[in-house]
């Protein structure tokens, strides 16, 4: 969909911004641009909406060699969030997310109603957010409000310059959720620019890391954290880059153990000579059909009864697929030793720590390899 073929710019003072940059971006894809300042993405980004001309090279949309589109028609088709979010102070909220279709000479009303549209999509309520004007809005707010107006006139493509960079970790991480469910809906064709490497990795379906005007490695969030391309990309990845892997690491079938289990409508009695025949402490509880009810413990079982009765909720619990990071987190907020997996509510297993690392170990070694993850058996890396 965007195409860089041996890119190079070079400003007139004699700076090299970028230099022969060729990568591809696919139809529907979300690549980060992810590298220190000055290292050229924002020049990368502004020539694919010829906000600046390349010295040499082509760059191509949807086929089309860009230099020969005129700019005006270019830019209808790619929306734009520009670095510092950029609003007109004097225009409502509601008029700064109509401008694009305004200036493409959409009706009033019509302008109006889509940008309504967008607001509520960004997570803005446009009647209370709508007539404010941007210094009425919190850093994320206005932010939302950027997003939103580059949507406007639902372009194929769309260029992002540090997007979230404004605001808190805590508000940051929750645009990012918003822009992912977001773009899971409306599936643009996304270069996004950060020059954080935790939001290149959480958002990307591929990142480019960014050397001096150079791509060093061009790949899966997986690939660049599990086998960096060279020392560059190791060191600005990180020493942590285990810890990064856990929000890339997706739990699976295969990870979980599988405790002891007592069901809903089972004597207590009977329950609990089981438990303690396993050497066991406690249980999951399932209804009849296999989906989670909570859990008890074999001195409650005491009590007699049917176990339905003595069931306790249970908090503790993530969807299957989800990644490695949220359970840990999930651990750490409830204090719990595991972690329920649930397949829509039925019970699959519990993640423990011993498995997570074991997940954790999995995935950096399979990518190290260059191999699925699926392929690599826990035997083989589990005492490496
Ligand atoms: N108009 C210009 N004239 C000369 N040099 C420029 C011009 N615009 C940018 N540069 C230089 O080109 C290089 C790349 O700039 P660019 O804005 O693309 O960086 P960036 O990666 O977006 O950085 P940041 O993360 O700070 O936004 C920098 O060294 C910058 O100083
Ligand atoms: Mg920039």
């Amino acid at each position: 969909m965007i195409r860089f073929e041996q890119v190079t710019k070079r400003y007139p003072d004699g700076t090299t911004a970028v230099d022969d940059l060729s990568f591809e971006v696919s139809e529907g894809e979300l690549v980060t641009l992810v590298g220190p300042s000055g290292c050229g993405k924002t020049t990368t980004m502004m020539m694919v909406n010829r906000l600046i001309e390349p010295t040499s090279g082509r760059i191509l949309v949807d086929g089309e060699d860009i230099a020969a589109v005129d700019p005006v028609q270019l830019r209808r088709r790619i929306g734009y969030v520009i670095q510092q979010v950029g609003l007109f102070p004097h225009r409502t909220v509601l008029d700064n997310t109509a401008t694009v279709p305004s200036l493409l000479g959409w009706k009033r009303a019509k302008a109006r109603a889509r940008a309504a549209e967008l607001l509520e999509l960004v997570g803005l309520d446009p009647h209370t957010y709508g007539r404010r004007y941007p210094e009425q809005l919190s850093g994320g707010q206005r932010q939302r409000v950027g997003v939103a107006r580059a949507l406007a006139a639902d372009p194929p493509v769309l260029l992002m310059d540090e997007p979230f960079g404004a605001v808190d970790p805590v508000v940051r991480e929750q645009l990012q959720d918003e822009f992912l469910r977001m773009q899971a809906a409306v599936r643009k064709t996304v270069l996004l620019v950060t020059h954080d490497i935790e939001e290149a990795v959480r958002l990307g379906d591929r990142i480019a890391v960014y050397g001096e005007g150079r791509i060093e490695q061009f790949d899966t969030p997986g690939a660049v954290l599990g086998a960096p391309a060279n020392g560059y990309v190791a060191s600005f990845v990180g020493a942590d880059r285990g810890l990064k892997r856990l929000s890339v690491t997706e739990i699976e079938p295969d990870d979980l153990e599988q405790p002891p289990v007592a069901r809903v409508d089972e004597p207590a009695e009977r329950a609990a000579r089981r438990l303690r025949a396993e050497g066991a402490r406690w249980a999951v509880v399932l209804d009849t059909g296999g989906d989670l009810r909570g859990w008890v413990g074999i001195d409650e079982l005491a009590a007699g009864g049917a176990v339905g009765d003595l069931v306790h909720r249970m908090t503790a619990w993530v969807p299957v697929g989800a990644p490695l990071k949220q359970a840990f987190g999930v651990m750490l907020q409830h204090d719990a030793g595991w972690v329920a997996v649930l397949d829509g509510a039925r019970f699959l297993g519990v993640l423990t720590p011993a498995k997570l690392h074991e997940a954790l170990r999995r995935s950096v070694d399979a990518d190290a390899q260059g191999v699925a993850r699926g392929q690599v058996s826990f035997d083989s890396v589990s005492d490496a």
